[in-house]
């Protein structure tokens, strides 16, 4: 079997999580760098990560990496490429190009560059020139230069798969990506305590925790995938392992969510259904006034950070009043919290036992992990 090298794009500053988690599905990670992890693979396997793989966003297949000073040098590196052996003349081809740094010339040069060498190298192999269609392409090609770096990767696909088949996307304005949310309850540790979101809002942290611990796949029903067009892709197997994912289900310890609106627990409850996992038990309550818990927890939950949700001198005050109940009531328990205002840890009344930075759309963040005593 051929062994291949990829990339899977995931959360910046949360790498670690995706290479441990790509390490147990199979793959051989080679190195990361920012929202990249590269890994070696059986092309067999790319099938069962897109299924499992609960923490990227996208695969590619690693068509270069280079270290470049010019325009010239990378259209050097993009002829080196067989783009041939990895798709059809007759699919339609777009080139998605990035560029970060200094350069004396745009992601639009690199663009048509490389285009041109992809019509190019399919003339001098096959005959004929693929097609390109920028809006509704059959395969995607990114090229990315930051500073001298640079990196051209076949979409394997398509569009990310944080658009999760389960979810209502546009219903909550400040709902976590589904493949952040699954890289917070795998770096959680959760154990065999339940798992609670008092500020559970379209419940997807608790939604992809239960996938996760149940061993489904979270883009079960989802119908998107690049990797069909392309010539290593062997459909009997792709079937086999598509069959197979739909009859999977484990069990996990209870899993419990609430939110003060009314609205959001609708929609997490309808989330749920979509994704399989209607055992979770939503309920419309003021996070303050729940309830102690009849025994410790794993409570994990993105309160309002302030930036497109609530007033900064209320949320310190929502902080404080959260901070005084914890350590009242979750004895023994574990507080895991996605915090993108600082204040949340300086009124902390203990110091995490882990915190890792990160960037949510841009916004700095940290994964801040407290065990109270
Ligand atoms: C950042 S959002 C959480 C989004 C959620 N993780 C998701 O993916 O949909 C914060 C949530 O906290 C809820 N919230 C704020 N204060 C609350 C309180 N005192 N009790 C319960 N929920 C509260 C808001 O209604 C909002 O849904």
């Amino acid at each position: 079997m051929m062994h291949h090298d990829f990339f899977a794009t995931c959360t910046t500053g949360l790498e670690f999580i995706t290479a441990r988690e790509l390490t147990a599905l199979g793959a051989e990670v080679t190195d990361t760098s920012k929202s990249r992890v590269f890994f070696r693979a059986q092309w067999e396997l790319i099938y069962r990560l897109h299924l499992y793989a609960r923490t990227v966003n996208r695969f590619f297949a690693l068509l270069a990496r280079a270290q470049v000073r010019s325009l010239q040098e990378i259209e050097q590196v993009a002829w080196q490429v067989p783009y041939e052996q990895w798709f059809e003349n007759r699919y339609a081809f777009a080139i998605r190009s990035e560029r970060d740094g200094t350069h004396d010339f745009t992601s639009m040069d690199i663009a048509r560059v490389v285009g041109q060498v992809v019509c190019d190298r399919f003339v001098a192999h096959t005959g004929a020139r693929p097609p390109v269609n920028l809006d509704n392409p059959d395969v995607e090609i990114f090229s990315t230069l930051v500073d001298d770096q640079y990196l051209l990767g076949l979409n394997l696909t398509g569009s990310s798969l944080h658009r999760r088949p389960w979810r209502q996307s546009l219903a909550h304005l400040t709902a976590l990506r589904p493949t952040l949310a699954a890289a917070v309850v795998m770096a959680s540790g959760w154990d065999d305590r339940p798992l609670m979101d008092p500020m559970c809002g379209t419940g997807t942290l608790l939604i992809e925790g239960a996938l996760w611990r149940r061993g489904i796949s979270p883009s079960r029903g989802r119908e998107e995938w690049a990797f069909r067009k392309l010539i290593p892709h062997d459909e009997c197997l792709w079937q086999a392992d598509l069959e197979a994912s739909a009859s999977v289900g484990g069990t996990s310890p209870p899993l419990q969510g609430s939110d003060w609106n009314a609205r959001y627990i609708e929609i997490a409850r309808q989330n749920a259904q979509g994704a399989g996992v209607t055992d979770i038990q939503f309920a419309v309550a003021n996070a303050l006034t729940l309830p102690p818990p009849e025994q410790p927890v794993v409570l994990v939950t993105n309160p309002p950070y302030g930036v497109r949700m609530g007033k900064p001198s209320e949320l310190v005050h929502l902080y404080r009043k959260l901070w005084h109940k914890w350590s009242a009531e979750y004895v023994g328990s574990r507080i895991v919290v996605i915090s993108g205002n600082p204040a949340f840890e300086q009124i902390a009344p203990i110091e995490p036992v882990a915190a890792y930075d990160f960037l949510q759309a841009e916004l700095p963040c940290r994964l801040l992990i407290w065990d109270l005593p």
